[in-house]
């Protein structure tokens, strides 16, 4: 009885597999037979718009080298998050144009050699804090038209990252208190909620800074002054007012030529909107804070730039070394050969001459026999 029983329900068990991969195989059949239909026949059906979301769902990345780095393309293919199948050694991820809402801790643990990442026009709004924590090698981050109002706070630790799109989202003034140490080159910050310039602390290697079209009240040369090497600088579409009276404008903009950086919207050069005539405002005196700032930046380049010299001196030195020690051992390798092969000769012409006077005595003995 008992046997049975589980034999009754192995039959059952099986039973439901088959009918299982039954469906399964219906289904495929079903999938197929749709999918072959030529459009012609299915356009205007009640069921063309389900065939053709179908179809975009089966869209697939494509696979290329951008300089040698393998890129997934992955643009418009109405993602809702990043999936885990691509292939684990991508370099470059193009998920531009597509409908991702958040980033988590897990959504790019799968791919740890990326050093590009593209996601403009999204619609991600978190990126929890360990988002990018997987992602040593990132360099250039696009977030460009999403609806971020925070970062996490890791992203600006990252040890090659020079390069971010941070255009058309929500940030404020906040997202930037953190401690920078990432080597940024390039911050793209337009349309965002920024108040007032961005408090990096010091960048030597930043050259441009994009915040235009925000609504920044107020600027100084301090808040530029950390930014030693900035060459570009746009503020345009801002609404900044600088005190009447004073000499704050004419300041600002010595020390921007000061500088040499180029700055938007180049009329600030002006400084039509402050009432104080030139004259009392020849001699500009920068704050000491402002010394202060760019100096200590200035020290890391100096110091960056000495490192590399002595850098450049061993290397250089260790190079004449070994150029010395490989033309010594030629030239001994030279003389050893030389040294040896006049041994061999000398042992030759001992043997030769033995020879020699072996044969004459033959010779001698043997014309001794003869006579
Ligand atoms: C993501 O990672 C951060 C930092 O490691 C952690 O604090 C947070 O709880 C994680 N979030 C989730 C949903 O696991
Ligand atoms: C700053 O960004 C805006 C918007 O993308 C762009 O039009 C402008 O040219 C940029 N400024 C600089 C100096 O690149
Ligand atoms: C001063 O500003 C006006 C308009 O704001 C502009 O047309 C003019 O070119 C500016 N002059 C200089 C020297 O920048
Ligand atoms: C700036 O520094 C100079 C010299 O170090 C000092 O005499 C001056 O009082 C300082 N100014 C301010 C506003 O701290």
């Amino acid at each position: 009885m008992r046997s049975f029983g589980i034999s009754s329900k192995r039959s059952s068990v099986v039973s439901e597999i088959d009918m299982s991969i039954l469906l399964f195989n219906g289904f495929l059949l079903l999938g197929f037979v749709v999918a072959t239909v030529p459009d012609v026949l299915v356009l205007g059906s009640p069921g063309a718009t389900k065939i053709m979301d179908r179809d975009s769902s089966v869209k697939k990345c494509r696979y290329g080298r951008t300089y040698s780095l393998l890129e997934a393309r992955c643009s418009n293919l109405e993602w809702h998050e990043i999936p885990t199948y691509l292939k684990a050694d991508i370099q470059v991820l193009d998920a531009t144009g597509n409908r991702v809402r958040e980033l988590t801790n897990d959504s790019l643990a799968p791919y740890k050699s990326l050093g590009f990442i593209y996601l403009g026009d999204n619609f991600i709004q978190n990126i929890e804090e360990a988002a990018f924590a997987n992602q040593p090698y990132l360099e250039v981050l696009d977030l460009t038209q999403n609806g971020c109002d925070n970062l996490p706070k890791s992203l600006f630790q990252l040890p090659y990252l020079r390069t971010l799109y941070l255009g058309r989202n929500k940030l404020t003034d906040s997202v930037f208190k953190v401690e920078v140490t990432s080597p940024l080159r390039m911050l793209q910050l337009t349309k965002n909620k920024l108040t007032k310039i961005p408090y990096l602390g010091v960048q030597p290697s930043l050259l441009t800074l994009n915040v235009s079209d925000n609504v920044i009240v107020s600027i100084s040369t301090e808040d530029l002054a950390p930014f030693c090497s900035l060459k570009d600088l746009d503020l345009s579409k801002n609404i900044i007012k600088f005190n009447a009276g004073g000499c704050e404008c004419q300041t600002f903009t010595a020390w921007v030529k000061l500088r040499q950086i180029k700055m938007k919207p180049d009329d600030f050069y002006n400084c039509t909107d402050s009432p104080a005539v030139d004259e009392d405002c020849a001699n500009v005196q920068f704050s000491n804070r402002t010394y202060e700032l760019y100096n200590e930046c200035s020290a890391i380049i100096q110091q960056e730039v000495e490192t590399e010299k002595a850098r450049s001196a061993w290397i250089l030195v260790a190079s004449c070394v070994s150029v010395f020690l490989f033309v010594v051992f030629v030239a001994l390798f030279c003389v050893h050969k030389r040294n040896r092969r006049r041994r061999r000769k000398q042992k030759e012409q001992q043997q030769l001459t033995a020879n020699n006077a072996n044969t004459e005595l033959l010779n001698s003995n043997l014309t001794a026999g003869n006579s």
